[in-house]
């Protein structure tokens, strides 16, 4: 039996994310710039590949698997790597879900299902269709909201992850919860991070949680919940509804002793943490010496994965790291 992935801080894994691709049909203007320039095709993992990664990880004890991006429905092979994933689920695997920003949800919805995804997370940051084209540069807010509805339709347990964006939508943040609560969806409210150049200054849009917290629970009654789904959220719930509200808040309440996660980028490296460089090459090891060099390199990853994060939102600043989180998978 494969010794389990425990690392240099005593933190237990278990939450594999992986980025199946870096490119998405947006350009959130926290997320990309205008511009990208995306990893050729020939850089990335082939799904065989993802696949006997994900299934070491599994065999090692990881039982929560994220696909995630850029856009994880824009891949093309994506719906036979989730089933070929899916098979774990039951076996080894708790949970298979899945990050995306809803454009192409509708589509899908009744093949996640089938292949084992229970939950999924959304990105919506405005209900409003031109402030969502102007966040987005290209989204369509009815397709997205369609592709919500069909996922919850189709079964499948749907969050809204929404970053809080100063002038944008800071405003419109209690009217997005309580849409949640009508259409019963969850709700994540998240920090904007520095990663990666976007063609904006990022602190010129940061709002701390803290202070939208406080306006939310003026208007809704939040109890306190327990939950953890693994995640860095702290969670309340909406009396009388089944709406839960998720606050991520990498700047202002650092949740880093409890990591439980490692990410697999597009280009087959783990990194051991989104705000640091710390990481192994995972294909380099798969390729040249099989599944002993694949756990060797697992194991050195887990010899050099950070503490914390040490995010800053100032004005000026470079980003923490420069790649973007589509290249790591948020
Ligand atoms: P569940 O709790 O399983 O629903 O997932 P999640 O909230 O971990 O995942 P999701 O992909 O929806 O991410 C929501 C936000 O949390 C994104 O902005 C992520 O980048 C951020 N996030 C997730 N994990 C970490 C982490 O380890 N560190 C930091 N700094 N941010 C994270
Ligand atoms: N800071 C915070 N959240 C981000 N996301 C993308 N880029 C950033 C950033 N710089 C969010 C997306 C998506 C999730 C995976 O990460 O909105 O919901
Ligand atoms: Fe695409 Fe998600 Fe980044 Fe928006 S946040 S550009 S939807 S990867």
């Amino acid at each position: 039996c494969a010794p389990s992935l425990t690392d240099i801080h005593g933190r237990t894994i278990r939450y594999l994310r992986i980025s199946v691709t870096d490119r998405c049909d947006l350009r959130c203007r926290y997320c990309m710039a205008e511009q990208m320039t995306f990893l050729p095709r020939r850089a990335l993992l082939a799904l065989e590949e993802i696949a006997l990664i994900a299934e070491r990880f599994v065999a090692r004890g990881v039982d929560k698997i994220r696909l995630s991006g850029g856009e994880p429905l824009v891949r093309r092979d994506v719906s036979e790597l989730i089933r070929r994933l899916g098979r774990m689920v039951g076996h080894g695997l708790d949970e298979l879900t899945l990050t995306t920003n809803g454009t192409r949800l509708a589509e899908h919805a009744g093949a996640l299902v089938d292949a084992g995804v229970r939950r999924v997370n959304v990105s919506l940051d405005s209900l409003d269709p031109d402030r969502f084209r102007f966040i987005t540069r290209h989204g369509d807010v009815a397709q997205v909201i369609a592709g919500i509805r069909a996922a919850r339709d189709a079964g499948l347990r749907v969050k809204i992850n929404a970053v809080a964006l100063k002038g944008l939508n800071e405003d419109e943040l209690p009217a997005l919860l309580r849409w949640c609560v009508d259409e019963d969806l969850d709700l994540s409210l998240i920090e904007t991070m520095p990663l990666g150049a976007v063609d904006e200054d990022r602190t010129d849009r940061f709002v701390p949680l803290t202070a939208v917290f406080d306006r939310l629970a003026g208007q809704f009654p939040l109890v306190r919940d327990t939950h953890r789904s693994g995640g860095p959220a702290r969670y309340w719930r909406v009396e009388g509804s089944a709406t839960r509200l998720g606050l991520i808040s990498p700047l202002t309440a650092n949740f880093c002793d409890g990591c439980n996660r490692v990410r697999l980028t597009t280009e087959g490296k783990l990194y051991l943490c989104l705000g640091h460089e710390a990481h192994v090459d995972l294909k380099a090891a798969l390729r040249d010496g099989g599944l002993a060099a694949l756990d060797a390199a697992i194991d050195r990853g887990l010899g050099v994965k950070p503490a914390r994060h040490d995010f800053r939102i100032e004005a000026g600043a470079a980003p923490a790291v420069e790649r973007h989180m589509s290249v790591t998978g948020g």
